[in-house]
């Protein structure tokens, strides 16, 4: 197994507090039922503006590449079933045996593939849809792969995590899925010219990045070496990331041109292409950055705020994962879950990284965090006036002494005895994310990408205040 590859010597940002201005869990609750009743008006007078409307434009032909609605109108039908940026705008119908059937030869489209486990994936289709945005063409996404979830585990299609309808209209582009596309269950293999961006990266792997999506979609790639000046630090072995400009440019004609090398014949028909300019596509974007490595954790990442919070949760999920926090604090059905604070605790995967340190002494104890959370609760407590007492705790943890100790500290969890068996593999991870992403305020753990998005989810979406927890020696988040 790959360790998550955020593994980094300290880099912290300062700024832990959102700038953005408080608004208590109390005035956040009635706030969106507020919200909820406004877009429930919305929608009935869209509708109607929109049936008039709809008289006066022609049918969607397969080659307008988008419905001219005006923005207003788009901003709010984002939740009705009307999908200007859905597939049926900018494809030729539903999914075909080849993808290539079903393009449309006055549109362009761009995609990626995964490998780094689900957190990063997640991150890796946020820069696949901002590498989108900035070379103005379609995102094509793959499905998540269970890479951490266990070989045996069948993939995850995007948009049952993530609701497509309400990201693209919030981007006011269109945003595919593979499954859009080509028909799921084809056989038609398929040769495409790629960019191999990681050998241009780093130097141990010598070949373009695997990922198992390519055999999944029945593709056959032939793979152009990207050029050495797309990566960020030049020669720097300790670092691999690549600058999205630098990417983008390389789909343009002139440094497209200038940079073309022989390619690699593809593995199963011994085909040679060179990168291709109405599918564009890299073996992998999780290493790309703006301005500096590591940077969506920042506050100015370009990522998250054109993309990444745009990326919520689809109802179905989100409704799943307020259940489970319901019956961790012991509500009966239908009643409203009171504001809590959210924790995500990394245990498991991270040994590897505690080197000699135990892991009893390497791990932040308990006690520790319990004074992160209490900071937390302060810091909500000073912006809303409200003392939010409700602690929902999520981790790999595997000890149950030490689950004894966090209900002891009258902490709650969810219980995910039975989320395999009912909804799949794939579930106890995501309806984790979605419990972290609804805390009124966070408590993470230092070095992790899932803290690191639960972080900007909270603070995005909750305008609450977060915090990781720093661990890999005793008293490592003394302060
Ligand atoms: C592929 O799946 C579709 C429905 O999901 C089914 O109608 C079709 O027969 C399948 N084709 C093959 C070749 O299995
Ligand atoms: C692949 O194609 C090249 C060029 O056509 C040819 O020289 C080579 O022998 C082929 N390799 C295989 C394994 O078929
Ligand atoms: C389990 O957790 C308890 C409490 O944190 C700790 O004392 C114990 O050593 C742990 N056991 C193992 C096997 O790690």
């Amino acid at each position: 197994m790959e360790p998550e590859p955020t593994s980094r010597s300290a880099s912290r940002y300062d700024d832990h507090w959102p700038s953005t201005k408080a608004v208590g869990p109390q005035a956040l609750l009635s706030r969106n039922r507020f919200i909820f009743g406004a877009w429930a008006g919305l929608v009935v007078v869209t509708l109607g503006l929109l049936a008039t409307f709809v008289r006066y434009t022609s049918q969607p032909s397969a080659g307008s590449s988008s419905v001219e609605l005006p923005a207003k109108a788009v901003a709010i039908t984002s939740h009705t079933p009307v999908d200007p940026f859905g597939p049926l705008s900018v494809l030729k119908g539903e999914p075909t045996l080849s993808f290539r059937e079903n393009l449309l030869s006055d549109s362009k489209y761009i995609t990626s593939w995964v490998s780094a486990g689900w957190t990063n994936d997640v991150m890796t289709y946020m820069n696949l849809i901002y590498l989108g945005l900035i070379t103005e063409r379609i995102p094509i996404i793959p499905e998540f792969i269970p890479s951490h979830i266990g070989g045996h585990v069948p993939p995850i299609p995007f948009g049952e995590v993530f609701d497509v309808p309400r990201l693209r209209n919030a981007l006011g582009v269109s945003v595919l899925e593979w499954r859009d596309v080509k028909q799921h269950n084809s056989t038609v293999l398929e040769p495409l010219g790629c960019w191999n961006t990681w050998e241009a990266v780093q130097g141990r792997e010598k070949f373009p990045r695997r990922s198992r999506s390519i055999n999944d979609l029945n593709l056959d790639i032939s793979f152009t070496r990207a050029p050495d000046w797309i990566k960020i630090i030049p020669n720097f072995e300790h670092d691999q990331h690549a600058f999205f400009w630098a990417l983008a440019a390389l789909s343009y004609p002139t440094t497209r041109e200038a940079n073309l090398v022989t390619p690699l014949p593809s593995p199963k028909q011994n085909v040679s292409l060179p990168p291709d300019e109405h599918l564009l596509c890299y073996d992998y974007l999780y290493y790309v950055s703006a301005h500096q490595p590591y940077e969506l954790e920042y506050d100015y990442s370009p990522v998250w705020r054109f993309v990444g919070k745009h990326m919520h949760w689809t109802p179905t999920l989100e409704r799943l994962a307020t259940d489970y926090v319901r019956q961790a604090i012991g509500m009966t059905e239908n009643t409203p879950v009171p504001p809590f604070i959210s924790v995500h605790i990394r245990h498991y995967d991270f040994e590897v990284w505690c080197g000699s340190v135990p892991v009893q002494e390497c791990f932040a104890p308990l006690p520790v965090i319990a004074r992160r959370v209490r900071e937390i609760q302060e810091e909500v407590s000073q912006r809303s006036g409200l003392w939010v007492k409700h602690v929902v705790v999520t981790s790999d943890e595997r000890n149950i002494t030490w689950w004894h100790e966090v209900a002891k500290l009258g902490w709650f969890t969810p219980d995910h005895t039975e989320t395999k068996a009912k909804y799949g593999d794939w579930y106890p991870v995501l309806i984790d994310a979605v419990i972290q992403s609804q805390g009124v305020g966070f408590v993470g753990t230092d070095r992790s990408t899932m803290s690191i998005i639960a972080a900007k989810r909270v603070e995005s979406w909750q305008h609450g205040p977060s915090i990781e927890v720093k661990w890999g020696t005793p008293g490592a988040d003394d302060h």
